[in-house]
């Protein structure tokens, strides 16, 4: 037997056994499509990408959410990632607590001495969340910082032991989604904005280390169940209150279980996103909103209980959070887009309340404001120019939520 499998027998390594597709018809959101095995290099190819870019721009300037296909991983590549993620948070609360991103319970939590499970590295234990009425979170998730950048032996040993034993793989695949998939992605939305390839990519460029101060982070992560149905409807039958992403791009892998909603942007209806096999969803964060003038939309989404046929299902998924570095501007004024000032998108018209501020600035606060109960009241809260209200869960029915991402 090879090494390899020894190592897989030794931490349970199975595939994780998703459920089937849901029976019942909730009419769930099919995503637009963008098939990046299409990107091609090249002037020769250009028109080409063009084309992608209008695909792509169907997609993050209505729902700010796409399906990415043929991306360059395989299947069973993710598969091998999600087995290993689900060894990963099945293990015992025991061992969970000697890797814990923040506190225990989220009311323990001293900012002064912790940035929070949302944000740290290590586990946020099932139960961290306050959600509603004394019921707390069903989630189990472990963050990765620093993912994408070369760790130091000392750094790897900082994991759990199971991790450590897979962590070039866990890289790997943070790296290609940062160094392969994302940089084609943004040169398709610098066609969308009419400028240079290659423009956007700066804003997310590693330098001085600074990529994970930012906040980008990779997250397996788990949700299971309500222990029974009474905590359910207890919890509004909901996993993960209203939001929207902090960054640039989120990537999630596709699976069975309908527990996604998007909050559609243009009629506040909520719809489930329909699962596509072996695909990423991919959403727009607060920063690439700010940094289009608007035009690409981080829309609030959230998580719930799945259709009846699916509800005492596990679901896992891998996500990366991929935000710019902390000095870019969060405005579209130096891109110069004929396309921002076609639509006015500018600071001397629509943007006119906007002030230059920088990713760091809107980090801070909404790392400060999430959480806080009183967000969820109108008239409220208007930083830098910017309306919190439109990129934080302030709809009546999130408003005493105190989760995030
Ligand atoms: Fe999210």
């Amino acid at each position: 037997m090879s090494e390899q499998k020894d190592i897989d027998i030794k931490y349970n390594l199975r595939p994780f056994e998703d459920p089937p597709v849901t029976k019942i018809d909730v009419q769930a959101l099919r995503l637009q499509s963008l098939d990046l095995s299409l990107f091609k290099d090249g002037d020769e190819f250009l028109e080409q990408r063009k084309e992608l870019a209008n695909l792509l721009e169907k997609g993050i300037s209505t729902s700010g959410f796409f399906n990415l296909v043929n991306f360059g991983i395989e299947p069973k590549q993710i598969e091998r990632l999600r087995s290993i993620a689900q060894s990963i948070l099945e293990l015992p609360e025991s061992v969970q607590h000697k890797y814990l991103a923040g506190a225990i319970k989220k009311e323990d939590e001293d900012p002064n001495v912790s940035i929070g499970a949302e944000r740290a590295q290590g586990f946020k234990p099932k139960g961290y969340w306050p959600i509603k009425d004394g019921v707390r979170d069903s989630i189990v998730f472990y963050n990765f910082r620093d993912i994408t950048k070369e760790n130091t032996e000392e750094e790897i040993k900082r994991h759990p032991e199971i991790i450590q034993e897979y962590f070039e793989e866990i890289g790997n695949y943070y790296k290609t989604l940062r160094n392969v998939v994302q940089p084609k992605l943004l040169r398709l939305c610098d066609l969308i904005l009419q400028i240079p390839e290659g423009s956007l990519q700066k804003y997310f460029d590693s330098s001085e280390n600074n990529e994970d101060r930012a906040g980008s982070r990779g997250r397996f992560m788990m949700y299971q169940p309500y222990e029974n149905e009474n905590l359910a409807k207890q919890a509004d039958s909901t996993f993960l209150r209203g939001h929207s992403d902090l960054g640039g791009f989120t990537y999630i892998t596709s699976q069975p279980v309908l527990s996604l909603q998007i909050k559609d942007y243009f009629t506040g209806d909520w719809k489930y996103v329909d699962h596509v096999p072996g695909s990423l969803i991919v959403n727009v964060g607060d920063a690439l909103e700010f940094i289009s003038g608007g035009l690409f939309k981080a829309c609030i989404h959230r998580v719930v209980q799945p259709p009846l046929d699916q509800r005492n299902s596990n679901r896992l998924v891998l996500i990366y959070f991929c935000s710019p570095n902390e000095n870019s501007p969060l405005y579209p004024h130096d891109l110069n887009s004929p396309r921002l000032k076609e639509l006015g998108l500018t600071k001397e018209d629509k943007l006119k309340d906007w002030e230059d501020i920088q990713f760091k600035h809107w980090n801070d606060i909404k790392g400060k404001v999430l959480g806080r109960r009183d967000a969820g009241t109108k008239n409220l809260l208007k930083f830098h120019g910017r309306s919190i209200e439109r990129w934080h869960h302030i709809a009546n029915d999130s408003a005493k939520s105190t989760t995030s991402v």
